[in-house]
């Protein structure tokens, strides 16, 4: 069996926006180690640095996109960009791995790169589609659709969909359905119609009554592997510079007085809400570490004499970076709080490491996730609006009032069930060692 995998070949093709890179590479260095030679077919935005990965093969298509598309809020815009400008090469490129490797295994694609599908269907070779966002993304934005109006209503009967007010988001994506928007979820209904399974950067048990919902309606198999960068913790797929400095500052404050905030690789926050944030970090007299992208208009100058301001205020009580080792910085014993946009990765880090949160969603599925947190799981705070007063209250009821206490106990009962997951339970083995065996025999 070992022989006859390490003989597999598998092609993984990725979109390379950080949020889906790193859930990638780190499936990737699993599957790899579980005896499958792996291709990495990749767009040349922001092109991975192979000599982190020596182990792969990395090809790159042409996708004629600009980075100032990356910090777009039309997500199915781009999504669609990136489908129609990468279906011609990634065709071409698959051809060309087809003739060279004699046998490939299966192809796992981003559930973003929907248009490899078709393609493998032409081909004749089975497609795997790797959703870097929960399994309640492909219910409200794939499944459910798909069905009539009373098959969707009585599917948000359970009382974890009802805790999760789906109605709200159902009611939010029909209101105004853009064109990019029904084009895109058409596109992915198809795809996910032939694909022959679906991967999941989750763990079972967090979401539960959404994946019996799933089942109920999809008949494609699904594996659920998270948490994937607890699986394959040692890489780093950075797009920007870490800087570590940051630890050495975690070093020095109290246990659990930090407030993290960072709001991931794409949302980028307007001037005002900007000097908001900056505010209501200072008022709130927490020890504070902040991540302010250079895509975030750093450099401008406003932006730096803001944040000269802001730091000389606070002075040694706040730490202001570019970009941060975010899985060790979650891990830190100083770390109380993560004030985040909400993207999934972020969310499952915080879960594995315990850390309760300030949910500040932007838009797609950050929505969804902090409904997670706030109304199912319990373990954060929704910050309703970004005035500086209702910022510094509300990093205060986390951090310092009675309230917070219980949320803290809530995030930590989390962390011990991902931890028992991943240990004792077997589950995301169990998971892997069934979709390795999937790869081989489609
Ligand atoms: C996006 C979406 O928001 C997300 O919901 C989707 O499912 C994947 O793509 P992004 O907005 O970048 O991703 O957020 P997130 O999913 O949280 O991913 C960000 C990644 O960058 C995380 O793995 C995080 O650890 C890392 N990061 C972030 C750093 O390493 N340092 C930082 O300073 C900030």
């Amino acid at each position: 069996m070992e022989e006859q995998q390490k003989s597999s070949h598998v092609v993984l093709v990725m979109v390379t926006f950080q949020g889906h890179i790193n859930p990638a590479l780190q499936l990737a260095t699993i599957l790899h180690s579980k005896g499958f030679s792996i291709t990495v077919v990749h767009l040349e935005l922001n092109s991975p640095d192979p000599s982190n990965h020596p182990e792969f093969t990395f090809v790159s298509i042409p996708d004629k996109l600009t980075k100032s598309q990356l910090s777009d809020k039309d997500i199915p815009g781009l999504v669609r960009s990136v489908n129609k400008n990468c279906a011609a090469p990634l065709q071409q490129c698959l051809e060309k791995i087809l003739h060279s490797h004699h046998h490939i295994a299966a192809v796992i694609y981003d559930s973003f790169m929907f248009c490899a599908q078709p393609i493998l269907n032409d081909l004749g070779l089975p497609g795997v589609t790797l959703c870097t966002h929960s399994a309640l993304g492909l219910l409200l934005y794939h499944v459910f659709p798909q069905l009539n109006e009373k098959d969707y209503i009585s599917g948000l009967e359970s009382p974890e969909l009802q805790a999760l007010q789906l109605q709200r988001f159902h009611a939010l994506s029909s209101q105004n359905p853009t064109e990019a928007g029904m084009e895109v979820g058409a596109a992915f209904a198809n795809a996910l119609k032939s694909s022959s399974a679906i991967i999941v950067n989750s763990m079972e048990f967090l979401e539960l009554e959404v994946l019996s919902k799933i089942k109920q309606y999809l008949p494609t198999p699904i594996f659920i592997v998270g948490p994937l960068h607890k699986l394959a913790p040692t890489m780093c797929n950075s797009l920007f510079t870490e800087d570590n400095k940051c630890i050495s500052w975690l070093n020095k404050q109290a246990p659990k007085s930090v407030i993290y905030v960072s709001f991931g690789s794409i949302v980028n926050i307007d001037k005002q809400e900007l000097i908001e944030t900056a505010w209501g970090l200072s008022n709130s007299k927490q020890p504070f570490l902040w991540v302010v992208r250079p895509s975030m208009d750093r450099g401008s100058e406003w932006i730096e004499s803001l944040l000269n301001g802001l730091e000389e205020s606070v002075g040694e009580r706040g730490f202001i970076v570019k970009w941060a080792p975010q899985k060790e910085v979650l891990a830190h014993a100083a770390v109380g709080g993560f004030w985040s946009h909400c993207g999934w990765n972020s969310i499952i880090e915080s879960i594995c490491e315990g850390v309760p949160m300030i949910c500040r969603p932007f838009f797609g599925d950050q929505l969804l996730n902090a409904s997670y947190i706030c109304n199912v799981w319990k373990t954060g705070l929704e910050l309703q609006n970004m005035e500086r007063g209702n910022i510094e209250r509300t990093i205060k009821r986390l951090m310092v009032d009675m309230e917070g206490n219980y949320i803290r106990k809530r995030a930590m009962d989390l962390k011990e069930k991902a931890a028992f997951y991943l240990m004792e339970d077997g589950s995301t083995s169990c998971s892997f060692n069934g979709l390795a065996k999937h790869i081989s025999s489609v």
